[in-house]
């Protein structure tokens, strides 16, 4: 029998490496503010730049948590499934961690925390999404999911796009200068939620390679549009401007291709993963001749 906190083993409690590899990525941003501690001490606002460490994390395992699905289906490896809890209560714990260092950087002033929060939009829309996440932490146990019989549980839990558009939107709010990271990270979500959207319409759980990759290139062109659309608007400019650079790789690769390179990647495990499983099933039947 294991007990709860001993994360790193199964159900049976037996020692399991997937789970291993899980908290290791969950614990490592913990230990870069650590080996980044002298330069986190020295700099300009310390508790700002923890604030945003744990901010950023949080958004990132969220993105991880919604990448369990599609990569289970894509790299054929459905165990994978077994380390999405602990990945998305590992988001909420970042996400827990935000909000208590934004509270100490009021002074634990309860009063002008909630006087904050109420008159920025992007708090505002920050602290909704910061209580989603709670809702669906504090729902994340078995008990819970059969108290709520399994409909309810995966109802409640479709939330979690409505809480990671709201994320990005706090995030994009937040950044003052450049969007880069903002945007590539939205790409990536969209990726995440085109792929769903996609096996919905398609009425299965498994896409094909081609559908992989039309879907990568789709994602990768609406994020070029959107960015140029987006600067645009920022800074009244033309958006045919801004497009083109987008071949003038002196000043940046941009997030559209980024996230195709993100895009081509998964697309080149699944070929891989269908090539590999199909020649097993043919080496397995002809033993079995
Ligand atoms: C009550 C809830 C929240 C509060 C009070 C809050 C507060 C803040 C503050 C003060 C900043 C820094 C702004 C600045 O320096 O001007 C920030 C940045 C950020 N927050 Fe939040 N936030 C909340 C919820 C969330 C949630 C739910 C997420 C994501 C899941 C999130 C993700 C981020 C990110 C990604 C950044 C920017 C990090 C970076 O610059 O790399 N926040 N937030």
């Amino acid at each position: 029998m294991k007990s709860f906190w001993q994360l790193w083993r199964d159900r049976c409690g037996r020692l399991s490496p997937l789970r291993m590899a899980a908290l290791a990525l969950l614990l490592f941003p913990l230990a870069k503010a650590l080996l980044d501690a002298q330069a986190i001490l020295h700099g300009a606002r310390p508790l700002n730049d923890l604030i945003h460490r744990a901010g950023f994390w949080a958004l990132i395992f969220l993105g991880v948590t919604l990448a369990v699905t599609p990569l289970r289906r894509i790299a054929r490896y459905g165990n994978l499934i077994e380390v999405r809890r602990m990945l998305g209560v590992g988001a909420f714990c970042y996400i827990a961690t935000h909000l208590t260092l934004f509270v100490s950087s009021q002074m634990f002033d309860l009063g002008k925390v909630a006087h904050e929060i109420s008159h920025r939009w992007y708090l505002i829309i920050g602290g909704t999404a910061w209580l989603g996440l709670a809702t669906l932490a504090a729902t994340s146990t078995d008990g819970m999911v059969r108290r709520l019989g399994g409909m309810r549980w995966r109802r409640l839990h479709q939330a979690v796009y409505g809480i990671a558009l709201l994320a990005l939107i706090h995030y994009f709010q937040q950044t003052k200068a450049d969007v880069t990271v903002p945007i590539f990270a939205a790409s990536l979500f969209l990726w995440l939620i085109a792929y769903r959207l996609v096996a919905w319409w398609q009425d299965t759980s498994e896409l094909s390679t081609l559908t992989l990759l039309a879907l990568s290139i789709a994602v990768s062109l609406l994020t070029f549009i959107g960015e140029a659309v987006g600067i645009g608007i920022a800074f009244h400019v033309s958006p045919l401007r801004v497009l083109e650079v987008v071949f003038d790789f002196d000043v940046g690769i941009r997030p559209g291709w980024q996230v195709l390179a993100a895009g081509l990647a998964v697309v080149a495990i699944d070929f891989v993963r269908a090539r590999w499983n199909a020649r097993v099933a043919q080496v397995r039947a002809v033993a079995a001749e």
